[in-house]
């Protein structure tokens, strides 16, 4: 199987391709990245001499299509993915996250090539802390933010060329990832690396905001079981029932970096702060055999804080810019 996978040099993308390239030899694997802010050649340095790396735009219409005529499968993780970043310029993620995905599907469309679109779960919107309700498949669209608003249109356009041209493609939504080589501007490697620096953890608002966290590894396990065995036309919920608050998480990393679990700051809260994200994925289970792996969420994170320890250099470069934009910010 030829597979190109767009946002291979991101968080998510770089663990899909690193797994991929260690689990199925059979997989010839081209990464199409722009290399934004966001994307590293260092997250693919353990599989470089194994793959194809195109650095260029998902939205360049000739390269996309030039891709994916040579190939069996586009998985598409390429995005602009951080919420508070789009509150500040919402364009990028209108132009990678739409104009991107509808460029990629004319290309798959144009050549008959099977499409996983790589989604979140905050299209759906947030729930209600004390709610007992879940998402799940059927749950009515209902973004907040720039960012989910981006996402949520990008699944319309390839539901859309689904149902109207046949493409051959599924989706799927997930809850939060954590893992290795997640950017230093996201919650979890935020804190780590503030506290391996010397800065005091930030919390927004008051903490109670509760999301649920996946490993990266159950996720990409997850799509390449969609990939394998999903239904066309199907979006799947992915999670591992890690629901947590943000306050419960901050101290956590502190009481496991050996550090007081109250010495941390609150900050500013996000502007329109989603409240509660809680994924029932139990008909990925059901139908396809999925479950996740990292049952533990503490060993886990204990893993992901030895990878930011042992690996200053993927990150320290960029430490002090990225708070120094949050600084400016009020976070
Ligand atoms: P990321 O920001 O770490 O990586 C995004 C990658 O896409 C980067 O390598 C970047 O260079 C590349 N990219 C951005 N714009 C591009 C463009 N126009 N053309 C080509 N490449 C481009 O993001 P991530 O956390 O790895 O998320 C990957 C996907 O998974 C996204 O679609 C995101 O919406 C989705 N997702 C993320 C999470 C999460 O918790 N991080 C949860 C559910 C779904
Ligand atoms: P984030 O990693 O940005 O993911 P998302 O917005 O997609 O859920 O944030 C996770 C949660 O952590 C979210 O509720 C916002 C909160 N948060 C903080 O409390 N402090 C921080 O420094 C950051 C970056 C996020």
């Amino acid at each position: 199987m030829r597979i190109v996978v767009t946002g291979g040099a991101g968080f998510i993308g770089s663990n899909f391709v690193t797994a991929t390239v260690r689990d199925r030899p059979d997989v010839e694997v081209t990464v199409l990245d722009a290399l934004t802010y966001a994307g590293s050649r260092k997250s693919l340095s353990a599989v470089e001499d194994r793959i194809r790396f195109v650095q260029g735009d998902i939205a360049n219409a000739a390269l996309a299509d030039q891709l994916v005529a040579n190939s069996d499968m586009v998985v598409n993780f390429a995005a602009e993915s951080h919420n508070d970043n789009s509150l500040v310029d919402p364009w990028p993620f209108v132009q990678t996250n739409i104009v991107g995905t509808y460029t990629l599907l004319q290309s798959v469309r144009r050549h008959g090539v099977r499409y996983h679109h790589v989604s979140t779960d905050e299209v759906y919107g947030d729930l209600e802390l004390d709610d007992p309700k879940k998402f799940t498949e059927q749950t009515p669209y209902n973004p907040s933010s720039p960012y989910s608003s981006t996402k949520a249109a990008s699944d319309m356009l390839v539901r859309a060329w689904i149902r109207s041209f046949g493409v051959q493609a599924t989706l799927s939504n997930c809850s939060n990832n954590y893992g290795p080589r997640q950017h230093i501007e996201k919650f979890i490697p935020r804190q780590i690396t503030n506290i391996l620096t010397g800065v005091r953890p930030k919390l927004y608002g008051g903490g109670t905001n509760v999301r649920d966290w996946i490993h990266v590894d159950d996720h990409n396990a997850a799509v390449w079981r969609i990939i394998e065995s999903g239904q066309i036309g199907r979006t799947y919920l992915i999670g591992a029932n890690g629901e947590l608050d943000n306050l419960s998480v901050i101290r956590i990393i502190l009481e496991l970096m050996g550090r007081d679990p109250e010495d941390f700051d609150y900050v500013a809260d996000r502007v329109g702060h989603d409240l509660r994200y809680a994924i029932d994925s139990s008909s990925l289970s059901g139908e396809l055999g999925w479950y996740p792996r990292y049952t533990n969420f503490r060993e886990g994170l204990q893993a992901t804080i030895d990878w930011y320890h042992n690996n200053r250099g993927w990150w320290e470069n960029e430490k002090d810019a990225v708070e120094a934009r949050y600084q400016a910010q009020g976070a």
